[in-house]
């Protein structure tokens, strides 16, 4: 295997407000851009050579990621003018893949923490002929998900939409967003107009007779695409949960240049951003502390997101929310259950209690 085509053109709007500022695959998770977690495992298999299908903000990613060096590996982008989904977008950027057309490469939706063996999806692939290949993972809760059930030789035997009914749960199996396709099945897709590759790609794939192999995997996984799951993410990593090689596992994670007082409390996965201070007897727990912000000493902060040179202040809760970047929290609001502050926002000072 050598190369790969890595999505990062997505608007995610999940995020927001987070990616108002940040493309998704470059939020950091752990201290880390989660494309660069992910170029990383795919080097480690072997990749060489990788192209990144971007859009949204296409030239915040070449400014921080340059030609791939540092990561030990090649970066080519592909640019797309207009949005061109997930399936038009791996058809643009197959067009710097320089790889025979019989050759292996594989797809990686930018957004998503997995410890799947690459190298093992991509010789099942070669070995078994197939024209594509995904990665199947199982979840707990499949009705939020399009469901891919597979035959006892591991074989796709459809790709079905979210299921409205119990019936309609017909497995636990769902596309975890890493394919391994043959380079000249890409060439199949059509160029120049969106494709969704869930929604027409594959499906037309089966129709069309062609062999469609899942690979059930259950090593760790998760979709970064809302914020309660990019928190839970960062902390996995930290704490060793999630797969990352050559990291200790630790309580938090402190970035150079930041502060933590003695007396404050921070654990649970948390990451301190560069630069950021977190003073007194303030409390952190599972959370994630962007660049430069600042918790005071007498603030609470649990499972949230702290925007880069955010500000909340002694007195002032925040649980389950997102603050946005330069947002400040005053003395004794409490945010909780997915709130999210947007960039910038002040929200004043107040005496209400809240139960
Ligand atoms: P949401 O808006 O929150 O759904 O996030 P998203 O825009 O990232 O969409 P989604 O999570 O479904 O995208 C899956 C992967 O495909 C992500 O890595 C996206 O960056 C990527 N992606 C989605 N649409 C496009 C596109 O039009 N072009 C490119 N290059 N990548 C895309």
């Amino acid at each position: 295997m050598s190369e790969a085509i890595l999505l990062v053109g997505g608007r995610g709007t999940r995020l927001r407000p987070l990616t108002l500022t940040t493309p998704k695959p470059l939020l950091p998770v752990a201290g880390v851009p989660v494309t660069v977690h992910q170029i990383e495992r795919a080097r480690d298999a072997g990749v060489t050579r990788v192209v990144l299908g971007t859009s949204y903000r296409a030239e915040v990613f070449a400014e921080r990621l340059g030609d791939g060096r540092d990561l030990g590996v090649e970066i080519a982008y592909a640019v797309e003018d207009e949005p061109l989904g997930t399936g038009g977008a791996i058809r643009n950027a197959a067009e710097l893949l320089t790889c025979a057309p019989g050759d292996p490469v594989m797809v990686l939706n930018g957004d998503v923490l997995s410890g799947v063996d690459y190298a093992a999806l991509v010789e099942g692939h070669v070995s078994s002929g197939a024209a594509l290949t995904l990665h199947l993972t199982r979840v707990a809760d499949p009705t939020a998900y399009g469901l891919v059930p597979t035959d006892g030789d591991g074989r796709v035997l459809a790709f079905r939409e979210k299921p409205q009914t119990p019936e309609e749960i017909v497995t636990d199996q769902i596309n975890a967003g890493c394919y391994v396709f043959t380079r000249a099945v890409i060439g199949e897709i059509p160029a120049g107009r969106p494709v969704s590759v869930e929604r027409e790609t594959f499906p037309d794939l089966l129709a069309r007779g062609r062999v469609v192999r899942g690979v059930v995997d259950d090593a760790y996984w998760l979709d970064l695409g809302t914020p309660w799951d990019f928190v839970r993410g960062s902390c996995d990593l930290v704490l060793g949960v999630a797969p990352w090689r050559g990291h200790e596992p630790a309580d938090s994670l402190v970035q150079t240049g930041a502060q933590v007082d003695d007396a404050a409390v921070i654990g649970g996965g948390t990451t301190v951003g560069h630069d950021a201070r977190i003073l007194g007897d303030a409390v952190v727990e599972g959370s994630v502390l962007l660049d430069g912000c600042v918790v005071e000493a007498g603030a609470r902060v649990m499972g949230s997101v702290i925007g880069a040179g955010a500000r909340v202040r002694g007195g002032a809760t925040v649980v389950d929310s997102v603050v946005g970047d330069g947002a400040v929290v005053e003395a004794g609001n409490e945010l909780r259950h997915g709130a999210r502050l947007w960039p910038g926002v002040v929200l004043p000072p107040t005496s209400v209690r809240f139960s």
